[in-house]
């Protein structure tokens, strides 16, 4: 059939137009960094009560001849949901307001995620993505990152204080969002347990908030030495550096949030058997490991809630060698790594409780 010749039905022009949206999806990805960046979400906090255009233009710290192009800025932002726009008594002009997902992108809301947009987005995480195809071809480094970058993330961090700073910053409010849910709605997870080690606890968000929630519990931050150097521990908290395929401190139990999707298979066996080293060396009845982590691809999930997942599958891919994984893949690794039973508990959003047991 000659595709070119043939008269452009609506079904093409269809196609055309889905996959122009595909090639402009990094509009929405750069406008949502703009507006951060621009302090958008905080400027209508601040204002406290709705903005009319106008008036947000002249609150915003930009150039007098940008003025009306935030009106098309703003118009994407509200379409892709970020904002709602309210109608002003008396004149009936339009003004915005912030909605739960601008609530997310206020710079002091402990639960932003305004650090991981901003590292996530930064160019050293965006620019690996234009070594992709290379990467598929060369089969040299082990990922687009290192193709990139010419090391591998985790190092990378080490050397660059500000990645570092931001990537710590960003896991630690995702920390605050996790922790809260876990201990005030799933304290159950911890029932039996006198001990944890928080393995790859980054700056030590999660560990903190359980231990004051859980004050008879012994909390442990473990990380690598340029992310846990300095920090503040209290009573029931400690923080120990270390390399979490070396050893890892013993505990009744060990937390895994977002740690094994970094690693491969290979590697996640490996990370598992240093836990289960780590759990059989402790007197507590209740042992297990607790991950905090995506299963993919539940049927009961919805269109946009897959492909998000399927986002963080490709950039783990990107970033670290790492994957998100089924309950198929997930259950394999278990049985690899010589573990007996799991339970899964999709409580948080995109992500799983994952507790596992030993045989
Ligand atoms: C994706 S972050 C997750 C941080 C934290 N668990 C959270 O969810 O907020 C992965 C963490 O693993 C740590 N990490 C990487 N390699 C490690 C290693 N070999 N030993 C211990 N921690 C490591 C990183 O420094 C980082 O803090």
């Amino acid at each position: 059939m000659n595709m070119v010749n043939r008269e452009m039905g609506s079904e093409q022009l269809q196609a055309q137009a889905r996959i122009w949206n595909h090639i402009f999806n990094f509009v929405n990805s750069m406008c949502l960094k703009c507006a951060i960046q621009l302090g958008i979400p905080d400027t209508i906090h601040h204002h406290g009560q709705p903005m009319t255009l106008d008036a947000l233009v002249s609150t915003l710290q930009i150039h007098p001849s940008r003025g009306p192009c935030i009106g098309r800025l703003m118009r994407i932002l509200v379409h892709s949901g970020f904002f709602g726009q309210q109608k002003l008594a008396p004149e009936g002009r339009d003004a915005y307001v912030l909605n739960h997902m601008s609530e997310l992108l206020l710079k002091d809301n402990p639960l932003s995620v305004v650090p991981f947009a901003l590292v996530m987005l930064d160019p050293i995480l965006v620019n690996p993505w234009h070594c992709l195809s290379a990467w598929f071809r060369d089969g040299v480094d082990p990922t687009p990152f290192e193709m990139a970058q010419g090391m591998s993330f985790w190092r990378y961090a080490g050397q660059e204080p500000r990645l570092s700073r931001f990537f710590n910053d960003g896991m630690a409010s995702d920390a605050r969002l996790v922790a809260s849910l876990v201990v005030n709605e799933h304290k159950g997870v911890f029932d039996g347990i006198t001990s944890l080690v928080d393995v790859g606890g980054g700056t030590g968000t999660m560990a903190k908030a359980i231990a004051r929630a859980l004050p008879h519990m012994e909390c442990t931050i473990f990380d690598l030495p340029h992310v846990v150097a300095g920090l503040e521990v209290s009573e029931n908290v400690r923080c120990v550096p270390g390399d979490m395929f070396e050893a890892i401190p013993p505990a009744d139990a060990i937390l895994l949030k977002w740690i094994l999707h970094d690693w491969s298979d290979e590697d996640g066996v490996k990370i598992l058997k240093r836990c289960k080293e780590a759990i059989s060396k402790s007197k507590g009845e209740k042992k297990r490991v607790i991950i905090i982590d995506m299963v993919v691809d539940d049927p009961a999930g919805d269109r946009e809630m897959i492909e998000t997942q399927h986002f963080f599958d490709m950039l783990m891919m990107i970033l670290a060698s790492g994957r998100e994984r089924n309950e198929t893949e997930w259950a394999k690794l278990f049985v690899t790594a010589g573990f007996g039973d799991y339970k899964i508990t999709p409580i948080l959003g995109l992500r799983s409780l994952i507790e596992v047991y030993p045989s």
